[in-house]
């Protein structure tokens, strides 16, 4: 079985954050969202991993390399423009050859991994040849969700098979929603080169599937029961940083000083320095950033060489080298990299900006 990342490009909505940044590598807990995706792949025993790069191709390339820091042997498929995820698969052809694959896209974020959901496909086409069944083509995972005109939704017929899948409907049928992972065998190789763009010019995976149920194919589906996320907005990419904060486990591997508190599960990475700071867990400061004279936490991220002085942070995502200087109640942000944030010592009151593209900046 071999694995395809979509890591940017894709879709519309898989843009960078910023057009020196790739969505996919913000850190959640210090660690790239991507990465998640990698690990989840190895885990579940896959090792050849394609990733369908865009805009942001050569940062993801720097970042994750050939695969060998996890044992998997990557290879990159640049596409041009985003032209939707069937679009993905059409471009991987080569690489996926007539393997069966599962599908991540790259900002998506789950709890449970994704062994269990290889396993039970696999397990699935044994019975179904044992029992002369049908064998599964396809395999999706839905979860429920509040919001499903977000999203590709699901809806499930009196025998508990999928009958129809639609894309961001207006007025959803279910609140089943699909989640970016998704595994195929070779028919939907068929699938994607029948389908046309929907209305947003792209060519839908979602489609694709509902492809595969209107000419005879079975699609297996499992609904998630641990969180998941699509971290493709603020609010949710604060959420999963807060859910896998939550999963650390308290460690220090840099320095704290006497006159500093910490408080909950605190995870200091290597060379971090910690100096009249409380850090209220579960909180993690990335190697080599200095903390000084401020609260961190709870529910913050801060990521590599940063600089935090007589401030205070919640319920955020710093990026590397940035540095916050006597700023009090930073709350619910994520801030890029090599950003500088701090009090103005001037008069008369003005706000001075020097923001890069893509920002949104709410002042009180
Ligand atoms: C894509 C899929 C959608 C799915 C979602 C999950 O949406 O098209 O069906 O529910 O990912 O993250 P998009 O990100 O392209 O809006």
């Amino acid at each position: 079985m071999k694995g395809l990342i979509l890591s940017g490009g894709a879709g519309t909505r898989l843009r960078p954050i910023t057009h020196t940044s790739a969505k996919q590598l913000v850190p959640v807990a210090n660690k790239p969202i991507l990465f998640y995706g990698i690990e989840d792949m190895v885990e579940a025993g896959i090792t050849e991993i394609g990733i369908i790069t865009g805009d942001t191709g050569p940062e993801i390339r720097e970042a994750v390399g050939d695969g060998s820091q996890w044992g998997a042997n990557v290879t990159y498929i640049p596409q041009d423009a985003p032209l939707g995820l069937a679009h993905c698969v059409l471009i991987a052809r080569n690489f996926l050859g007539d393997e069966d694959f599962v599908m991540y896209l790259g900002d998506n974020l789950l709890r449970q991994g994704i062994a269990e959901f290889v396993e039970s496909f696999e397990a699935d086409h044994v019975e179904s040849r044992a029992g002369d069944a049908q064998v599964p083509s396809a395999q999706i995972l839905l979860a429920r969700v509040d919001d499903p005109q977000r999203f590709g939704v699901a809806e499930i017929g009196p025998d508990g098979e999928v009958t129809k899948l639609v894309e961001k409907p207006e007025h959803p049928k279910s609140d089943l929603a699909l989640v970016g992972v998704y595994l195929f065998d070779p028919s939907i190789h068929e699938a994607v080169a029948a389908i046309e763009p929907s209305p947003r010019g792209e060519l839908e995976i979602t489609d694709a599937i509902q492809w595969l149920i209107d000419n005879g194919h079975r699609v297996r589906h499992e609904v998630l029961e641990g969180w998941w996320k699509d971290t493709g907005k603020l609010e949710p990419l604060l959420e999963g940083n807060r859910l896998v904060l939550d999963m650390l486990e308290a460690s220090n591997a840099g320095t704290v000083d006497a006159a500093s508190v910490l408080e909950g599960i605190v995870v200091i990475e290597a060379g971090a320095e910690v100096v009249n700071s409380t850090l209220r867990g579960p909180v993690i400061i990335g190697e080599g950033s200095r903390i000084v004279d401020s609260t961190v936490g709870p529910y913050a991220s801060i990521y590599f060489d940063c600089e935090i002085s007589a401030s205070t942070i919640e319920n955020s995502v710093i990026l590397e080298q940035s540095r916050i200087t006597g700023v009090e109640g930073i709350a619910d942000s994520l801030v890029g990299k090599q950003v500088e944030v701090r009090r103005a010592r001037t008069t008369p009151a003005a706000t001075r900006l020097m923001i890069g593209d893509h920002s949104i900046v709410e002042l009180r």
